[in-house]
């Protein structure tokens, strides 16, 4: 099949380079001259693992093509996906002027039948409105489809390739039919594709997300309970995640959710749903303990120094909201580094992806070290804030050696309790009893 998808940011680059494995003919489209010249060149624009596998493979194939032109990137495709940004606006919710425009343009230029498909995650009520700015313009047949997406950073050509779900949200027979059959050879394994309407589609995403990240927060205060009456966050975790309707995954407590979909898609739920005059409460309350979670160390942190962190010195591992991305938007890391500094401490921090991404945001903050060993030397104490696998398993010696004292604040639960006991750690994480020196 002949496709085009309009965007090339991370949503995109995986939906156009995945659809070209299978066989399609894809044509990306940006505006960005830049990326267009560097994608098209074989440089590939995001830290994505498997993905520079396919990308190169499929271009060196010419199943994949970049263009800055629109017209002639939509030409001859049967399919077009909208991947276009939907950044929060000042109230929070989604900011829809990418899609209309580019909406707009395309009433235009179709010259015969065609499925748009938003594949950005929209409020709902978006298809509607993306239907109305192309029948503006056009003068022939054309559904708009709503397809959202559910990858995950670091996992999405996993996700992408052999898809949990794929959600189709047309009310056209016709549409219906292209889309189920561009989405054939995904299911193969048996993983079914659920159509519905396009209001559904449109909610299902946020309900998803804002499902997950309710697990989550939900999660991190049964771990402040935890502290607050001795018990252990692991075994209540294990003790719930073993009854079926509540499931194993998404169940960690750490140092809260970060990331490009949970804060905005709940914020954007929270809008929605304002709209239309109702109260979406748990949610108000899912963000709210999470601004509070992302500095859960901080006064863990504080207390052992007495209230007094000036000059003191920490190690930090992990910037990216989560292993293995680049992505530091709403990292917690980055939280934990700006209450530090702000009281007078200084931070060496090691990331093995993140590093040039909090370099260009927060520039000399802090000290960049060239692996998680350097970033100990001369350090009162080590801050886990991301679990990456190669912090899972250190080497303690290196650590006890480089570290002016055996002290180790962990976000993300990382190390046993009692083994951090054993090697003679003060060792604080989230929702488990300390161990002491
Ligand atoms: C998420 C959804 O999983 C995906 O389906 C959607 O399309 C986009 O949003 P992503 O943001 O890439 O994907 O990350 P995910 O792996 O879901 O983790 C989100 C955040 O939750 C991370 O900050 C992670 O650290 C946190 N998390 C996750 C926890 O704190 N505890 C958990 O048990 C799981």
């Amino acid at each position: 099949m002949k496709i085009t998808v309009v965007g090339t940011g991370y949503v995109g680059l995986v939906t156009g380079t995945c659809f070209a494995e299978t066989g399609n003919d894809v044509t990306c489209v940006d505006i960005d001259v830049n990326k267009v010249s560097k994608l098209s060149a074989g440089q590939i624009t995001i830290y994505e693992p498997g993905l520079e596998k396919l990308f190169e493979r499929n271009l060196k194939e010419e199943r994949l093509h970049f263009t800055t032109n629109l017209a002639e990137g939509i030409q001859d495709a049967q399919v077009i996906f909208l991947a276009l940004p939907t950044p929060p606006g000042e109230d929070g919710s989604a900011d829809l002027s990418y899609i209309l425009k580019v909406a707009d343009q395309l009433g235009v230029l179709l010259k015969d039948y065609k499925v748009i498909v938003d594949k950005s995650t929209v409020p709902v009520g978006t298809a509607d409105k993306v239907h109305a700015a192309i029948a503006k313009n056009a003068k022939v047949e054309f559904d708009v489809v709503s397809n959202p997406e559910f990858l995950r950073e670091g996992v999405a050509v996993e996700d992408f390739m052999k898809p949990d779900r794929v959600v189709i949200g047309t009310s056209s027979e016709r549409a219906r039919k292209v889309m189920g059959d561009l989405y054939a050879p995904f299911v193969r394994q048996g993983n079914p594709i659920i159509y519905m309407d396009e209001k559904s589609a449109e909610l299902t995403k946020y309900a998803a997300n804002s499902f997950l990240a309710t697990k989550i927060s939900f999660m991190n205060e049964i771990a402040i309970l935890c502290e607050k009456l001795g018990a252990d966050v692991d075994m209540v975790r294990r003790g719930i995640g073993s009854d079926d309707r509540i499931g194993k995954r998404f169940l960690f407590p750490g140092i809260g959710y970060g990331g490009s979909c949970f804060p905005k898609d709940v914020q954007a739920l929270v809008k929605s749903s304002q709209e239309v005059q109702y109260a979406f409460r748990i949610l108000d309350a899912v963000m709210d303990v999470n601004e509070k979670q992302k500095l859960f160390l901080l006064p863990k942190i504080s207390n052992y120094y007495k209230g007094n962190l000036k000059g003191k010195h920490f190690a930090l591992w992990g910037l990216a909201f989560k292993p293995n991305t680049d992505d530091i938007r709403e990292a917690p890391a980055l939280y934990i580094i700006d209450a530090l500094v702000k009281e007078g401490a200084t931070v060496s921090v090691f990331d093995p992806e993140a590093m040039p991404n909090v370099k260009g945001v927060i520039g000399e903050k802090v000290t960049y070290a060239d692996n998680q060993y350097t970033a100990l030397e001369n350090a009162d104490a080590l801050i886990i804030a991301t679990e990456w696998s190669v912090f899972r398993t250190p080497d303690f010696d290196k650590i006890t050696s480089s570290l002016k004292e055996k002290v180790v604040f962990d976000g993300r639960n990382l190390f046993d309790v009692p083994r951090m006991q054993e090697l003679g750690f003060f060792y604080e994480s989230v929702g488990r009893k300390p161990s002491t020196i």
